[in-house]
């Protein structure tokens, strides 16, 4: 490798590698690789992942490449509509896909999508129809293209995510209920039911549907549908699955068995589950927001993309969202470390790693979706520490990663208690590490490309719930 010394050659060789990963489809841009280590066998990360594209997608709208984006967008919206059902999967309409290719067949080229069908375990990514959204919003707030947006096969689109979404189930909470691994962590962590990084998701892409929907009877409609919802999983989330201090304190000496309207412990939640760790390391100011919550169960795991995306959409109060900052200050070394930054915290491990996993050996304590560290995080770190005026955990987080990233090749994730080992089996030349690094620089420089993705607190829900009581 040549020697890259200063700043700007490292940005230089990002941008390179960024480019690199680029997928054509018939002499077009359409999206990126998820990964180029030439060392290993590619398996899927040769095909364009829907999440792991948003991060590229975010740096070509700051930078003006608006083409790929806009391809991508089409192309995507094309698969949606695809009949997917293979070996008795059968995916529900308006599903997005986990990830696509350009295949050949007599000379021709076309797109095939994976939709979790083929997928190892076969889990549904259910964040990729959320992020589609919220990219679709950024793509209009960059370009000022809302006649994409507006046009007939994107409003169906869009309404087909949401029908999905907002559909009656048995459930009857405002979060959605989903499988596990249905998102970033697409393998069994036990993350199944009601998990804070598809709620934060399906919060932002709410919004976002909002700003997209053409005016028309059916717009208005649904306007109020996701006003509704928007305003109760807002109540919800705040006043159920924030922690601190104080909250520790209340589940502990929380009565169970309570029946009827006047429950305290509305989940019943035996304070016996609070896990020993939490009690110790659990700061005296700052908190965050549980990993999840259901029947007799709280997650008390710490998740950095339902958090951190919290802060940025205003999915956590502005209270909560700098009680967030300071808890990543206090428990830097446990959260960021040596690479910004752990995708959850702790670890589980022994008998717990066994059942929540399956004996996962990938997913084994303190590596890869159990406790290990994904620098595409930084760009959403650096992105709430905009959003909260924290500037400078965002410089400090950008001052690890560049310290490390672009010499070890852009790893996927790090091992480690403490972040400092390359990924046991991480790919080098990932691409949303790549552009991750580039977005976080790209937000420390000008913030103001904030904007194209982040909320202000929602007036428009909580005048709709005012006017409901009033
Ligand atoms: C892994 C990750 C997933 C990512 C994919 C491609 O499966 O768990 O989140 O989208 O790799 O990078």
């Amino acid at each position: 490798m040549e020697s890259i010394t200063t700043q700007s050659d490292i940005d230089a060789a990002a941008w390179k590698a960024l480019e690199d990963s680029i997928i054509y489809y018939c002499g077009h841009p359409v999206g990126t690789v998820a990964a180029r280590d030439p060392d290993v066998e590619a398996l899927n990360y040769n095909q364009c992942f829907v999440r792991d594209f948003v991060s590229s997608a975010l740096i070509f709208l700051m930078n003006g490449q608006t083409e790929i984006v806009r391809n991508f967008l089409v192309e995507t919206l094309a698969l949606q509509s695809e009949t997917k059902q293979m070996d008795y999967f059968n995916a529900g309409q308006g599903l997005m896909p986990a990830s696509f290719k350009v295949a050949t067949s007599y000379g021709e080229q076309y797109l095939t999508a994976d939709f979790g069908e083929h997928a190892i375990a076969r889990v549904t990514p259910v964040d990729s129809s959320l992020w589609w959204i919220i990219l679709l919003r950024a793509y209009v707030k960059a370009t000022g293209d809302i006649a994409l947006a507006h046009q007939p096969e994107f409003q169906k689109g869009l309404i087909l995510i949401l029908k999905l979404c907002l559909a009656d189930r048995f459930d009857m909470f405002p979060t959605i209920l989903v499988p596990d691994g249905a998102f970033m962590i697409d393998r069994r962590m036990g993350v199944y039911g009601h998990p804070l990084e598809i709620q934060a998701l399906f919060y932002a892409a709410l919004r976002s549907a909002r700003e997209l929907l053409a005016p028309s009877r059916q717009g208005e409609i649904y306007t109020l549908i996701v006003n509704q919802r928007l305003s109760t999983l807002n109540y919800h989330i705040r006043k159920y699955y924030w922690l601190d201090i104080k909250r520790v304190n209340e589940i502990y000496r929380y009565r169970g068995e309570e029946f009827g309207e006047a429950a305290v412990n509305k989940f019943n939640i035996y304070p016996e589950s609070i896990p020993y760790w939490l009690t110790e390391w659990m700061p005296e100011k700052g908190g965050y927001l549980a990993g999840n919550l259901g029947p007799a169960q709280m997650d008390f795991r710490f998740f950095a993309v339902g958090n951190l995306m919290a802060i940025i959409c205003s999915l956590s109060s502005p209270q909560e969202s700098q009680g967030i900052m300071d808890l990543i200050e206090q428990r830097w070394d446990d959260l960021v470390g040596n690479m910004p930054m752990k995708i959850c915290f702790p670890a589980v491990e022994g008998l717990e790693w066994k059942i929540l996993t399956g004996c996962d050996p990938k997913n084994v304590p303190w590596s890869y979706h159990n406790g290990g560290n994904w620098p595409v995080l930084l760009w959403m770190l650096v992105a709430a520490a905009q959003k909260t005026g924290r500037k400078e955990i965002g410089r400090r987080a950008i001052e690890i990663a560049e310290k490390r990233l672009c010499h070890d090749q852009w790893p996927e994730y790090y091992d480690g208690k403490n972040g400092r080992l390359i990924g046991k089996e991480a790919r080098k030349y990932q691409t949303w590490t790549v552009a991750g690094y580039l977005v976080g620089k790209a937000l420390m420089d000008n913030p103001s490309h904030l904007s194209l993705f982040s909320f202000d607190e929602d007036l428009e829900s909580l005048e709709w719930s005012y006017h409901q009581m009033a």
